[in-house]
């Protein structure tokens, strides 16, 4: 979790002087949208900490001074015998609590009231809420849509609440006692689904709690700097810098917090894109007098390669031959402390997946050297979303051009050559691509689309240039439009741009004599090809 300015960590001497920011607590009971609610306080510029509902007392919280607390949801039934339930008391702070799904269950059960199976009432998605009135719902319209996802339901009211909405199923969607400052909804406010689902949290956390907007992300960059000044002061610290978004953040947070104790080893595999290499280096290197180690490994990872077509195969063989190039490298520089890492949150939820299929394995996720030994592995922005993240890197001065750039695989282009990957097919592709990326970017497509690039199939066709026939290969153009990647519509680019881009590719890149355009969505296929 983000935590506070170090200033209000230590003695509480801001604090007390009312220095301190306002925070709101969220009290984590184990759903899926516990982070998000986080960030979408963070969004309204409040301060939010999550704490498992178990690691923190009554008492802690009281002294904490939280302004507001918000109970997550979660997958259990407040009434079995080991459901997560924290201390009534946490009711009875005078701190205003809103409960959210499993958290308004918890808050009405722990109050006196009776949560029930619902027999044929569970909602899952899109339903239909009517407010009746209280200060929750203060300028939100009387019907709109809401986000269900429960079995239980308050079946029975806790004494000295009210109910403030309803849906056709569930007669208590939305409960309070606001003498005591108690809110619970059944409804997921932080999920985008839920039309006035952040004007509900702005009504809690600065109606209702009393909150003031004070916190941006600059606050989160002092308080990450300070914190690891302090936390790795004296330590080396080793960043394998990939130019990709989440390292380079990384890179630019940790280099303000120790300086040239950080080191940063950047492969170059042989499968990046065009002039991505010293883009990385004249950036990190040459820019930001940040260490940085560029090693041209791109003739080791062609070789191991070789022969190889199975796309899962090929991810691990790059996978394994960065960790011992990267344990190569860090070998030479002597004795290294901290082993520094760009998780993100959403890597974090992905990798937790536990029985989930493996559709794709992300290499930069799960390969962590093992020959080599640190004290600790530091992730300093494992809390945050992937824009969160851009905002911090154009915060610190990270050039747009890395900050805000699209997502690129861990292993490159060799998942976007079908078959065997040469250097001949990744010299090609870098070409083709480089122009397919340009166009779209100069002609203002860009928009659009949050990620396009080129894939070079292994299919060869016949072509006709001058008098000449041709026999080169098909290159396919992908562009998605999508909020997460998890799901995504393939772009509707302009013709122009498709009828410019195939006609440059095909007369400038030797080897290509087919252009096609990829118009299937995920699902059911990847973004990627391979
Ligand atoms: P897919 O192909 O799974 O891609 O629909 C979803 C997003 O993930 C990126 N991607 C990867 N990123 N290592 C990564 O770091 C990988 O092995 C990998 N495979 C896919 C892809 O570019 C898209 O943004």
């Amino acid at each position: 979790m983000i935590r506070l300015p170090v200033s209000c960590q230590t003695t509480g001497t801001a604090e007390s002087k009312g220095e301190c920011m306002d925070k709101i607590l969220v009290l984590d009971f184990g759903g899926q949208y516990n982070q998000l609610i986080a960030r979408r306080v963070r969004e309204l510029s409040v301060y939010a900490e999550i704490k498992a509902y178990s690691a923190i007392s009554p008492g802690e919280i009281a002294k904490a001074k939280y302004k507001g607390i918000i109970f997550t949801g979660g997958p259990d039934s407040v009434n079995e015998k080991n459901a997560p339930h924290c201390s009534p008391e946490v009711l009875n702070l005078e701190i205003p609590v809103l409960g959210i799904c499993y958290g308004a269950q918890l808050m009405a059960y722990l109050s006196g009231g009776t949560v029930s199976e619902a027999e044929n009432s569970s909602e899952y998605g899109k339903t239909e809420l009517t407010v009746k009135g209280g200060k929750l719902f203060e300028n939100i319209p009387q019907s709109s849509i809401c986000w269900m996802s429960h079995t239980d339901y308050i079946s029975m009211l806790p004494e000295g609440f009210e109910i403030n909405a309803e849906t056709e199923k569930c007669p208590c969607a939305a409960i309070s006692n606001q003498v005591r400052n108690l809110y619970a909804v059944q409804f997921h406010p932080e999920v985008t689904h839920t039309e006035y689902g952040t004007m509900i949290l702005k009504n809690f956390i600065f109606g209702i709690c009393g909150c003031k907007a004070g916190w941006k992300m600059d606050s989160f960059i002092d308080a990450s700097v300070g914190k690891y000044k302090e936390k790795l002061r004296d330590k080396r610290v080793l960043l394998a810098l990939s130019g990709g978004v989440d390292s380079s953040v990384a890179a630019m947070l940790l280099h303000r917090a120790v300086g040239d104790n950080l080191v940063c080893v950047f492969v170059d595999n042989g499968l990046l894109r065009k002039d991505e290499a010293d883009l990385v280096e004249n950036t990190f290197k040459g820019k930001f007098g940040i260490n940085l180690i560029r090693v041209n490994a791109s003739e080791r990872f062609l070789s191991k390669l070789a022969g190889v077509t199975e796309p899962e195969k090929k991810r691990r063989i790059i996978g394994e031959e960065f960790i011992r190039v990267f344990e190569e490298e860090a070998k030479k520089l002597g004795r290294i402390n901290i082993l520094a890492q760009g998780t993100i949150y959403p890597d974090v939820i992905e990798s937790g997946r536990g029985d989930s299929a493996t559709i794709k394995s992300h290499h930069n996720v799960g390969g962590l050297p093992d020959k080599i030994s640190f004290e600790e592995i530091v992730e300093p922005l494992r809390d945050l979303f992937k824009d969160e993240v851009r905002q911090v890197g154009i915060f610190l001065g990270l050039p747009e051009e890395l900050a805000l750039r699209q997502p690129f695989p861990g292993p490159g282009l060799a998942v976007r050559i079908i078959g065997e990957v040469t250097k001949e097919k990744a010299d090609i592709l870098r070409e083709a691509d480089a122009i397919f990326r340009e166009e779209v970017k100069t002609r203002n497509a860009d928009k659009s689309a949050n990620q396009y690039f080129a894939v070079l199939t292994d299919t060869r066709t016949v072509g006709v240039m001058g008098d000449a026939r041709t026999y080169g290969y098909t290159l396919a153009l992908r562009a998605v439009t999508t909020d997460d990647f998890m799901t995504a519509e393939w772009t509707r680019l302009p013709y122009e741009v498709l009828e410019r881009v195939s006609s440059r590719i095909t007369n400038e890149v030797k080897g290509i004599s087919r252009v096609v355009y990829d118009i299937t969505s995920k699902p059911p296929a990847t973004v990627e090809w391979e």
